[in-house]
């Protein structure tokens, strides 16, 4: 028998940097300046000369931001700021007096902040302990804007325009926020004046709007940072110093105008009605709807620029494992660095337009794509671009199922999706079935969808089905393929005949105590401050059935890093209780900072890019390196489960949590999120936590939001990136969204829990609720968790046992559906970390 590791204080008490951090921060570095996105360079502007001095203006130049706020946020033991990194590349900034007098304003306004939430927490509606996490959520910090700038010593200026987001409050389209405030357009337009060359750096986590490079042309360059974690600023000398050509391509259409967005009117607060929130232009959602109702855009979805140029060449098109259950196509391609002074690195995207028959579908999709090795001036590189047919399969509500109509389905090819051009095309010749499933989710109330504009997209097919003949086809039968159907209602199959007989020993108190969090925890059941053995973790099982044997496992946030708390204190034996405000942005909010007693204990961990910048790599092998530095910081600290990935859908770009999650894309959001996942899983015992699910598009009223949608557009849009993520890597864990789903609380929610993760896409892990979910009312409880095989509420408080107690006397939730859960839990916990041998 395995034995349960014996726990000692989590960190070091000695200061000094570790090796592991030092490697992480190298990677750390690697991956921000691989997924900047260089969306304008004119006159070659970029790179810079070491040599030249630079002018440098800006909230982010001295206070960058390296990640979102709330879970999302990693509590790092310091960052590199862009002027930091600068100068550590040796660069001579001619500003100084500037800064200096913008930090001085900054640190006014951040006690100004931090007084606005303190004073705001005490009338807030909540229970005591969340008073001040949700004065926090709903008051962002908004940069100051600095003074006005002077001309100085250079001809080249940068401008670094931040903004801070995070859960609990969406963005908004106003000054200061989505657009740039009455103050930063004329410091930035003065700059404009004062300077020649002018280079934009964009340092938020979500998207804001660009219409300024429109009145400024000597704007020349501009660079899409995001948030890009510890060692953002010298990733940003690495850029734009030519170190490291750019190499990352955009995840998310970027529009002329907010305006442009489909769901602009009615998103989140825009319509002044938080509580239903329709999703009318269906599965037009980001490129699907620019692209298909020929919307311009100001920068488009794939798009990045480099320092050197390729040519994409493709040489041909075939398909693997016909006959089989996954049947893949695959584009073979040949991509040369054509420039002749820089190496670089480009992203392949394959997009395809299928046909119209009788779903009507976006004009193109992404279905694969592959970015290339570092290419030396004029390397080649040959590669096949893989992806499954299913990739080009539509829901039909009616059937219910997953099919490809008979047709020809155009292949595009290019390094964006505006670049892509038809190449090669696939004929089928009749109706495949791929899957039949059964109807899940389904609608309560009218939705009003929109509808394609079919008669132009036949018009654009048609500019290139005549070509069709004269390039590279394949021709699939519908024979050729298998068809499948679903089998529900097989969750007890799929259960650990070990976990289940050792389910059989336990009470049903002890039961109840594994389906939640422990709320034994002794530093209230906040966000990130639940957990018990590893301070600033977010929650940790119940020890109730140790004596069998049984593990308590501990869960830790990202995605941008491990976020634990940097230190602790260790008295008398124990963990000294710190108040909840020490766990958020590194303790500032802290207003009574007591002397700390007893023994210091430090837990490093290292802040990654954020989620959108991760993404914006298209660098599934890089990726998966950042998962497995993730894993060994949390062997390290003997985290079992990370929160981690986020994988909603940027459906608007105002969701304040955009930060956290990847694309606008299904396909990429699934892909990125498997790729880190294989990496976190490849440290034996440690998994992840895709979240959450699903339709966490929008933040205001995130516990309440109903969200009204198609099923078809649930299923393509919204699931389709836990689908992929699930049946490539089997994450260890999930963890279901607040919002209702066609007036369903998604916690509560058998179709998505039970139908389709485990009986369509099989997946193995445990499901778990986002935390107090179960808080709010009668709508979401601990036995609706139970019966939708949702199997651990978090973080757990007695409130949730006292609804479990209840509903089995009453006979509403039954103990099988109960010890089912528990036989999950366990075996999840006999796979961890938390045993002397981790099982491989
Ligand atoms: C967030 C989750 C997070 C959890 C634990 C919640 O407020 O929505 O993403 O994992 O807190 O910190």
């Amino acid at each position: 028998m395995k034995k349960i590791r014996t726990t000692t204080w989590t960190g070091t008490v000695d200061t000094a940097e570790r090796p592991y951090e030092t490697e992480h921060r190298k990677l750390a570095r690697e991956a921000a300046s691989a997924g900047f996105v260089l969306l304008k360079n004119e006159h070659d502007i970029l790179p810079l000369d070491r040599n030249q001095k630079l002018a440098l203006y800006g909230a982010g130049a001295s206070k960058t931001i390296k990640g979102g706020t709330g879970s999302g946020d990693v509590n790092e033991r310091s960052s590199v700021t862009i002027l930091e990194g600068l100068e550590l590349a040796g660069v001579e900034i001619t500003t100084k007096d500037w800064i200096e007098a913008f930090n001085r304003e900054y640190e006014t306004s951040r006690e100004a902040w931090k007084e606005e939430i303190w004073n705001k927490s005490e009338t807030m509606p909540v229970d005591d302990s969340m008073k001040l996490f949700f004065a926090y959520s709903e008051t962002p910090y908004s940069m100051p804007a600095g003074p006005m700038p002077d001309k100085t010593d250079t001809d080249t200026a940068i401008y670094v325009w931040s903004r801070v987001a995070g859960e609990g409050a969406d963005r908004y389209c106003r000054e200061g926020d989505y657009l740039l405030s009455e103050k930063e357009t004329r410091i930035l337009k003065e700059i404009c004046a004062l300077y020649r060359h002018v280079i934009l750096l964009i340092n938020a986590g979500g998207l804001v709007e660009l219409s300024i490079l429109d009145e400024c042309p000597n704007i020349e360059a501009v660079l899409q940072i995001v948030q890009p974690g510890m060692e953002g600023g010298n990733a940003v000398a690495d850029v734009l110093l030519g170190k490291v050509t750019p190499s990352g391509k955009l995840t998310d259409s970027w529009a002329l105008r907010y305006e442009d967005y489909p769901n602009s009117g009615t998103f989140s607060h825009n319509n002044g009605d938080v509580k239903t929130e329709k999703y009318e232009e269906g599965i037009y959602v980001g490129y699907r709807y620019f692209d298909t109702f020929d919307v311009p855009v100001r920068y488009g979805f794939g798009y990045g620029k480099s320092y050197t140029d390729f040519a994409i060449e493709v040489i041909g098109i075939e398909h693997f494992h016909l006959g089989s259950d996954c049947p893949e196509i695959g584009v073979k391609v040949r991509v040369q660095n054509t420039g002749s002074r820089y190496g670089g690195r480009e992203v392949v995207q394959v997009y395809v337009s299928c046909p119209q028959e009788t779903i009507p579908k976006e004009y193109r999709r992404l279905a694969g794509f592959q970015k290339t090795g570092l290419l030396a001036p004029g390397a080649v590189e040959e590669m096949v671009i893989r992806f499954p047919l299913s990739a080009l399969s539509s829901y039909s509500e009616m059937l219910p199922g997953w099919m490809m109509e008979p047709g020809c389905y155009g292949i595009f090819v290019g390094n964006s999706l505006e670049s892509s051009a038809f190449c090669a095309s696939l004929v089928l010749d009749d109706t495949v079935i791929l899957e039949r499933t059964m109807n899940i989710c389904p609608l309560q109330e009218e939705l009003k969808e929109l509808t394609a504009p079919s008669e132009a997209i036949r018009e654009k097919r048609s500019r290139w089905l005549d070509q069709a003949g004269r390039c590279p086809s394949i021709h699939i039968k519908d024979s050729d393929v298998v068809t499948g159907t679903v089998e529900y209602g097989t969750e007890n199959s799929r259960l650990s005949k070990e976990a289940v007989q050792f389910v059989e020993t336990l009470t049903l108190k002890q039961c109840i105590q594994l389906a939640t969090g422990d709320p034994g925890k002794k530093q209230g059941s906040n966000l990130g401050s639940s957990g018990i053995s590893v301070p600033g973790s977010a929650a940790q099982t119940s020890s109730c059935a140790v004596d069998s044997n049984l593990a308590s496992i501990v869960l830790a946030d990202g995605p941008a890093g491990l976020r634990l708390n940097k230190s602790y204190q260790v008295e008398d034996g124990a963990i000294v209780p710190m108040p909840f405000e020490m766990a958020l942005e590194g303790g500032f909010l802290c207003r009574e900072k007591k002397k700390p007693t007893g023994e210091t204990r430090y837990q490093y961990c290292t802040a990654m890019p954020v989620g959108t910048l991760l993404a914006q790599t298209w660098d599934t092998e890089l990726l998966t390196r950042v998962g497995k530095a993730i894993a060994r910081e949390m062997e390290e600290f003997r985290v079992t489960l990370w929160l981690a990935p986020g994988m909603n859908i940027h459906r608007n770009p105002l969701c304040g949590r955009n930060f956290e999650y990847y694309s606008e894309d299904p396909l990429l959001t699934g892909i990125m999120a498997a790729a880190v996942t294989e990496g976190v899983q490849s440290q034996p015992g440690c998994g992840t936590t895709i979240k959450h699910f699903a339709c966490n598009n929008q933040e205001d009223n995130r516990k309440g939001s109903n969200t009204v949608l198609s099923e078809r557009t649930l299923r393509e849009i919204y699931l389709k990136g836990f689908e992929i993520a699930i049946r490539k890597s089997q994450p260890m864990a999930m963890m279901t969204s607040y919002n209702l789903i066609n007036g369903i609380h998604a916690a509560n929610c058998y179709d998505l829990c039970t139908r389709a993760a485990r009986d369509e896409w099989n997946f193995q892990g445990i499901i778990m609720t986002d935390w107090t979910t179960t808080h709010d009312g009668p709508d979401c409880t601990a036995s609706g968790c139970i019966r939708a095989g949702n199997d651990i509420v978090m973080p757990g408080i007695p409130a949730d046992h006292e609804n479990m107690r209840r509903e089995l006397e009453a006979g509403t939730l039954k103990e099988e559906e109960l010890r089912r859960c528990v036989a999950r839990i366990v075996k999840t916990i006999w796979e961890s970390n938390q045993y002397e041998e981790a099982e491989e």
